[in-house]
């Protein structure tokens, strides 16, 4: 039997340690081959995945001994979270290590677009040296609209804040009155309104049913024109093709992805934009958000299979295996 799976690139000292004490096996393209994947799990007692491991119900429901699914980042979106719930599998995940350095990479991006950093450093290196080619803009004095104000949004507004910007966000879920937000000095508007006044628009949603396609034609229809558009959350929060379509007829000015409909992305017209940046997912990959990512999912994956409870769980903190397990 395998006390732990892990199904992804996912490593470093806690993971060493974690060997110790259960057997772990490494196996990190797993991910990519779903029936390899059902194969290995029927006896396997908890599961360490990032976010390209689909764990759907079938999968779960071929999985006996499993105790514990634990996700390293902070999305849950690539987990059946209620079908694992109904086996009485517990769900962790690290749902805050990680938030500074995606917050960090949203205002690196933010400023890479408002100074065409990444252009200007490719016309360099093909030996130009055309200056007012790469005129810019100041963050400062600049209206900047969080979609999403939870933990990676409000540090992103914090930072903000630094550079003198203004603030305004919608999230349905948060309270205007609470005290982090009026700590902030971020006013809560609804969505069309921010889009109406934001000069750089920073996604900071879950993908959830409701957010899925959320950026269309009809939501870029509504941003101001000549505004920038940065996305580090999901990639399916906006369509390609709108954004392709908006990028075209210059109602953007550009837009800075980390990550994408479909990751790894097909070939895609995004690449011929100038003033579109692209990175592969990586807001979360620092040395320190990855140290502090293993070290939670680790914790707890150890914790679930002592016996002990979980301090990251998204549903209950110690297995409840149903009579049929
Ligand atoms: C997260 O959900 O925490 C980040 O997108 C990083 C990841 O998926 O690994």
């Amino acid at each position: 039997m395998t006390d732990v799976l892990v199904s992804e690139n996912i490593a470093g000292p806690a993971m060493d340690r974690l060997r110790q004490e259960l057997h772990v096996a490494f196996e990190p393209d797993l991910w990519q081959s779903p029936e390899k994947l059902a194969e290995r799990i029927v006896d396997v007692a908890a599961l360490i995945v990032r976010n390209q491991t689909q764990v759907t119900a079938a999968l779960i429901a071929r999985a006996p001994q499993l105790q514990v699914i634990a996700r390293a980042g902070a999305g849950l979106d690539n987990i059946d979270t209620q079908a694992a719930t109904d086996a009485g599998i517990v769900v962790t995940y690290a749902k805050q290590e990680n938030a500074l350095s995606v917050a960090e990479l949203t205002v690196g991006l933010m400023l890479a677009l408002a100074r065409k950093i990444s252009a200007a450093d490719r016309d360099t290196r093909a030996g130009g040296w055309r200056r007012r080619q790469f005129m810019g803009v100041e963050l400062a004095g600049k209206t900047l609209g969080i979609v999403g104000l939870g933990r990676i949004g409000t540090l992103v507004a914090q930072l903000a804040q630094a550079f003198g910007m203004t603030l305004v966000a919608h999230d349905d879920f948060v309270d205007p009155q609470s005290e982090p937000v009026r700590a902030l000095d971020v006013r809560l508007v609804p969505l069309e309104a921010l889009l109406r006044q934001a000069d750089f628009v920073s996604c900071h949603v879950p993908l959830t049913e409701q957010t899925r396609g959320l950026f269309n034609d009809a939501l870029f229809g509504q941003m101001k024109p000549g505004s920038m558009l940065i996305n580090a959350s999901r990639g399916e929060v906006v369509d390609e093709a709108s954004l392709i379509r908006a990028l075209e007829t210059n109602r953007l000015a550009g837009a800075a992805l980390d990550v994408r409909e479909k990751e790894p992305p097909a070939a895609s017209l995004l690449t011929n934009f100038e003033n579109v940046l692209l990175t592969p997912h990586i807001g979360a990959f620092t040395d320190e958000a990855q140290q502090r990512v293993v070290a939670a999912v680790c914790r707890d994956v150890a914790a679930v299979l002592r016996g002990q409870p979980t301090a990251n769980h998204f549903n209950f903190s110690r297995p409840r295996l149903s009579d049929a397990n």
